[in-house]
């Protein structure tokens, strides 16, 4: 992990709500065997999830069960750098920073700052509003060049690569401009009622989303009653028949099995038997996750012990980016 020669990887997830089928499918499973290859840094996105009001016993709570879910689903806090983005003060300094790097016009395009703007109507704050900024600094900190995240970060990742760019072009190379890596199956898992919209930890109606932490029943039950399309047909065409091929995606994203070999096996089947294989492959995955959490997330010591220790090697490698930004701007060394 202290082998700087090495690639850098940074992804994080906001504790806004309970980890979802779609935030493991779309990142976490991503992230596992990225530590082989390079330095990994893992956020708990906490700065971010206050754009939108948060009861804060609940946050605190949620971060705490983020981490410990980080690491059950396989994440080692030895070998990958875990921490809290509030513990870190380089990211809100260098979120100002680039603020000032970032055109209007670029944010008034973000389209997840126009859907959650329509659904907080009472609360369009200017965080908000520069959400993307943050994560920007968030990722140019780490020199990250790798970026693990589902389909729906891919606009705020072609931002950050417009800003880093627009800054090394005034100032010489002092960002290295990250590409996001998105998974071929997986990357956009939806909603099991409306299977036109994503899979989302905000989302109030429960039965919308699958949760690392749902019982086996509650998993099973969830699927029988997902939205299928008309028709028994087993195939991959998200257009003609989205809740089908949403199930496939989990089916494929959790069994390791592909496109042809599931409608293969379970065309003609009926729909009953296909949605008990999908639960059956959901329950066989999150198993061991389960199994491993309440242990880690009844010591919250050592959790906390994680994020210190997380925040410290954190810090040592975004105050050199800052310090390198702070120098090219003309500010006064510290
Ligand atoms: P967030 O918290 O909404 O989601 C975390 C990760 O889960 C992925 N994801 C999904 N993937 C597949 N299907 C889904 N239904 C689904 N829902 C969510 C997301 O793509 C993401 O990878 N802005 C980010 C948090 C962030 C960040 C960063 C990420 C802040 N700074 C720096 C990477 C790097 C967000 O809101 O993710």
């Amino acid at each position: 992990m202290t082998d700087t020669a090495r690639p850098i990887v940074l992804s994080g997830i906001q504790p806004s709500g309970r980890l979802t089928l779609g935030n493991y499918l779309g990142a976490i499973k991503n992230w596992l065997p990225l530590s082989e290859r390079y330095d990994c840094y893992y956020m708990l996105v906490d700065l971010h999830a206050i754009t939108v009001r948060q009861d804060p016993a609940q946050l605190r709570e949620r971060s705490y069960e983020f981490l410990a879910l980080y690491i059950a689903c396989g994440l080692d806090p030895q070998r990958n750098v875990l921490f809290a983005q509030s513990h870190v003060p380089a990211h809100a300094r260098l979120g100002w920073i680039l603020n000032c790097y970032t055109q209007m016009g670029e944010l008034n395009r973000m389209t997840q700052f126009k859907d959650k703007s329509a659904k907080h109507v009472d609360n369009i704050n200017a965080g908000l509003y520069s959400y993307p900024v943050l994560m920007a600094a968030d990722i140019l900190l780490y020199q990250a060049s790798q970026v693990p995240v589902g389909d729906d970060q891919k606009q705020h990742l072609e931002l950050t690569r417009d800003v880093a760019q627009r800054f090394n072009n005034l100032y010489g190379k002092v960002f290295t401009v990250p590409e996001p890596m998105i998974p071929p199956v997986g990357a956009r898992i939806m909603s099991l009622k409306e299977p036109t919209k994503k899979m989302s930890k905000s989302d109030e109606a429960e039965t919308n989303a699958i949760y690392l932490l749902d019982p086996p029943d509650t998993i099973v039950r969830k699927l029988k009653k997902a939205e299928m399309d008309s028709g028994n047909e087993i195939r991959f065409d998200i257009a003609g028949k989205p809740g089908v091929s949403n199930l496939m995606s989990i089916l494929s994203a959790t069994s390791g099995e592909s496109f042809d070999a599931i409608a293969e096996r379970y065309n003609g089947q009926g729909y009953g038997k296909f949605k008990q294989a999908v639960a059956d492959a959901v329950v066989e995955c999150l198993a061991p996750v389960q199994a491993k959490y309440r242990e880690l997330r009844a010591d919250e010591e050592g959790l906390r012990k994680v994020l210190r220790s997380g925040a410290d090697r954190a810090s040592a490698k975004a105050d050199a980016t800052l310090k390198k930004v702070h120098d090219v701007l003309g500010f006064i060394p510290e």
